[in-house]
């Protein structure tokens, strides 16, 4: 967060220097303040790893009756897990103040790197396919961030672009709706015109708008829409008209007006984004895949169920696969060598061939006559969890998806472990 001119809500200027919270953080310097929050460089003390400590004034927030608003907002936040998310990792509260524990990124703000110079078109797109990535993954969790902006986009120690405020950046938006303070929320040079308009307005549509200008600004080194009267800018704003910059591609040229559309209805879709041919040139999708989860043993205390079930939906964790149609996941609290077995059981019931079985592994085959293969692997997650990967190989007479939904699975529902709720960890 940028320290902004008029910005700041006006208690404590001192920053809480080598302050202790809860005797699990040390508080250090101030990063940035806004109408809101503030943000402190913090120190976890049992991970020995630097924090963010983002504290918000929890009196603004009854005041405004956003109490469970934020209740809500936290914990869609807290269930975020993407590579290019600053992630929360706690949430803490005292009488007067509500301190989000954050990822902290190291790099700094995107924009202090575009300051110094736009970006190649190269670059420019590597940043807004990882942004995109991030809006993607929370959009398709319903969660929307309404608010991005370039203090909004740090960077971590990698050069990878971390978006922050995800969901708060609607709480500390509706606070300003008690007539408080937000008429001190600086420019309107990254909002949708329909938010202008004052119009219902499609979180995900008013996120694409920004996400835009973001782009034409990393490509451009200045704003489509600017002007010192603030009139003014709202008038381009709404009428969409920008110039781009001589250096840029037709085919970038051509996308950002799919971006920049006024009309929410025909502005292009985190889908088409997806698919167009300037955006897709070197993209990978940094979902959250198997390898991400880092299995490895001496991570296993970082996952809990929290954030397991938090991948997931219902007792299938298959998102985790890249190939779905090819695999399924589940959870298991069943010892994994009675897991092995209870398949190779299964599959000779169904005349499947079991070609080679260790301790955490089978491997079953439709046998001398058949492509089919079928392969079913156990890892240790935590203490009492396992994750069961089921991967098939098709043939045309026996379909995998088939043998293992219709007739290997039925016998084996027994092993899966399915969590009820998910558990709130606030
Ligand atoms: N400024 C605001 N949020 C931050 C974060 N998570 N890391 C570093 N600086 C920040």
């Amino acid at each position: 967060m940028t320290p902004a001119l008029g910005d700041y809500a006006g208690e404590d200027l001192q920053p809480a220097v080598e302050k202790n919270l809860f005797g699990k953080y040390e508080v250090g310097k101030l990063l940035g303040y806004g109408a809101f929050a503030k943000v402190y460089q913090g120190w976890d003390i049992e991970s020995e790893q630097t924090v963010a400590i983002k504290s918000i004034n929890k009196q603004r927030i009854i005041k405004g009756g956003l109490t469970g608003h934020v209740k809500r907002e936290i914990s869609a936040m807290r269930r975020l897990r993407h590579p290019n998310i600053v992630r929360l990792q706690e949430v803490l509260a005292n009488q007067k103040k509500i301190y989000f524990v954050l990822e902290f990124a190291k790099g700094g703000e995107l924009f202090g790197k575009v300051a110094k110079s736009r970006f190649s078109e190269d670059l420019s797109r590597r940043y807004f396919q990882q942004l995109i990535s991030a809006i993607g993954y929370c959009h398709s969790r319903g969660v929307y961030h309404r608010d991005l902006k370039p203090e909004n986009l740090l960077l971590d120690d990698h050069w990878n672009l971390k978006v922050t405020d995800f969901g708060l950046s609607a709480v500390t938006e509706e606070v300003a709706s008690d007539g408080l303070l937000h008429t001190m929320c600086g420019t309107p040079a990254y909002v949708a015109p329909e938010i202008l308009a004052k119009k219902g307005y499609d979180g995900a549509k008013v996120d694409i708008w920004s996400c835009g200008i973001i782009l034409y600004v990393l490509n451009a080194g200045y704003l489509p829409f600017n002007d010192p009267n603030l009139m003014v800018m709202y008038r381009k704003i709404y009428k969409g008209e920008f110039r781009v910059p001589k250096w840029t591609s037709p085919e970038l040229k051509r996308f950002l007006s799919r971006l920049l559309d006024t009309n929410p209805h025909t502005r292009i879709s985190v889908d088409e984004i997806i698919k167009d041919p300037w955006f897709r040139i070197g993209y990978k999708d940094a979902r959250i895949c198997s390898d991400q989860l880092e299995m490895k043993d001496g991570n296993l205390k970082s996952l809990n169920a929290f954030d397991i079930i938090s991948f997931s939906s219902g007792y299938n964790l298959s998102g985790l696969f890249d190939d779905q149609d090819h695999g399924e996941m589940f959870l298991s609290r069943v010892a994994p060598e009675e897991i092995i077995g209870r398949v190779a059981e299964a599959a000779e019931e169904e005349s499947l061939t079991v070609a080679t079985r260790k301790k955490w592994c089978v491997k079953v085959d439709g046998g001398q006559y058949s492509n089919f293969t079928l392969t079913v692997e156990v890892k240790r997650l935590t203490e009492e969890l396992v994750v069961v990967e089921v991967r098939w190989r098709e043939c045309e007479t026996e379909p995998g998806s088939e043998m293992w939904k219709d007739r290997l699975r039925p016998q084996l529902i027994g092993l899966i472990y399915q969590p009820d709720t998910p558990v709130a960890g606030d």
